[in-house]
C-alpha cells in the first residue's frame, strides 16, 4: 500500500476517534446496560453506538472495507482478504459500567492478512495509542520507545486470577515480582507496550480483544504468541500472551510446567 494512502486512512480514523469525545459523555449519562451470555457478560448503549458509528464511517469513507466487530455476527466477513477492520467498541465494559474508568476502544486494520494500522484509545485518560506498519508506535503523536528487557523475577505480570488454578498462581507469584490486572485486554496490553508490565495473558480472548496488539508487538520488539509459544491467528484468537522479550519464554515455561495452569 502507498504511504500516502496509509496516511490518509490514519488521518481519517483519528478524526473519527476524536469525534467520539463529543458523544461519549452523553451516552454514559444515559447508560443502558444489558447482559449477553451471563450476568457478567455486559453490553451497553455506549458499545453499540460506537460500533454503529464506525460502521457508518466505513460505509461513507471506505465502502470496500469490511468490519469484524464484537457486537455483530460477522458471518459475511472474510477476515484474511482485502481491507478488514477488527473492532472492540468498548473493551472493559464491566469497568465502564462499574467504575466509569479503565476501558478503551480497540481497532486493528489488516490488508490481505497483514496488520497495517492499530489503535487503542484510552478515552477516560485521553490517550490514543497508535502503531503504523514500518513507522513505529506512538501515544498522542509522541513516539514510543522499545521497552527495555525485563526478567520474570522483576516483572509485574497481568492475568485474570479466576482462570488459573491455585497451585500455578502461587508458582507465578513466586517467579515474578508482582501481579496486577486492569480488566481490559487492551489496557493490560498497553502496560506491556509502555514497558510497565512484563506481560499480559488472556486465556480466552476473541479477535477484537487482541487485533491491535499484533502491530504494537512487531513495531516495539515485543513477543505475542499462543500459550504454547506458537504464532497466533488474529481471525480466531484463543489463549494469548503479549510479553516483554526478557520474560516471555520463562513465563511460558512456568505456566506450562507440571500440571499446567488450567482449573
Ligand atoms: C473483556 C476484557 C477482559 C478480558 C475478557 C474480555 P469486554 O472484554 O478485555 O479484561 O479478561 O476476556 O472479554 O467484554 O469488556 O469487551
Ligand atoms: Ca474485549
Ligand atoms: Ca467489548
Amino acid at each position: 500500500m502507498e504511504k500516502e494512502q496509509l496516511i490518509f486512512i490514519d488521518d481519517s480514523v483519528r478524526a473519527w476517534l476524536a469525534s467520539l469525545d463529543d458523544i461519549i459523555p452523553a451516552l454514559i449519562d444515559e447508560m443502558v446496560t444489558t447482559t449477553k451470555k451471563n450476568r457478567f457478560d455486559l453490553v451497553t448503549n455506549v458499545d453499540k453506538t460506537i460500533q454503529q458509528r464506525f460502521q457508518q464511517f466505513l460505509t461513507e469513507t471506505f465502502p470496500e472495507h469490511q468490519l469484524f466487530a464484537e457486537e455483530k455476527t460477522n458471518e459475511e466477513v472474510h477476515p484474511h482478504e482485502g481491507h478488514v477492520w477488527i473492532m472492540d467498541p468498548i473493551d472493559g465494559t464491566a469497568n465502564l459500567v462499574k467504575q466509569q474508568e479503565d476501558y478503551c476502544i480497540i481497532l486493528g486494520y489488516f490488508v490481505d492478512g497483514v496488520p497495517m494500522l492499530s489503535y487503542i484509545y484510552d478515552y477516560p485518560h485521553g490517550k490514543l495509542y497508535k502503531a503504523v506498519k514500518g513507522y513505529g508506535a506512538y501515544v498522542n503523536g509522541a513516539p514510543l520507545e522499545k521497552p527495555e528487557s525485563i526478567e520474570l523475577k522483576d516483572a509485574v505480570v497481568s492475568f485474570n486470577a479466576l482462570v488459573i488454578n491455585a497451585n500455578k498462581m502461587q508458582e507465578l507469584f513466586d517467579a515474578s515480582f508482582s501481579h496486577r490486572f486492569i480488566g481490559s485486554c487492551g489496557l493490560d496490553s498497553v502496560r506491556v507496550i509502555n514497558g510497565q508490565f512484563g506481560l499480559h495473558i488472556n486465556t480466552n480472548p476473541k479477535p477484537w480483544d487482541i487485533a491491535a496488539q499484533f502491530l504494537f508487538a512487531s513495531e516495539l520488539g515485543l513477543k505475542m504468541t499462543t500459550l504454547d509459544n506458537k504464532p497466533l491467528d488474529y481471525a480466531t484468537a484463543g489463549p494469548f500472551i503479549i510479553s516483554n522479550p526478557g520474560c516471555h519464554e520463562e513465563m511460558l515455561d512456568v505456566l506450562n510446567s507440571g500440571a499446567g495452569y488450567k482449573k
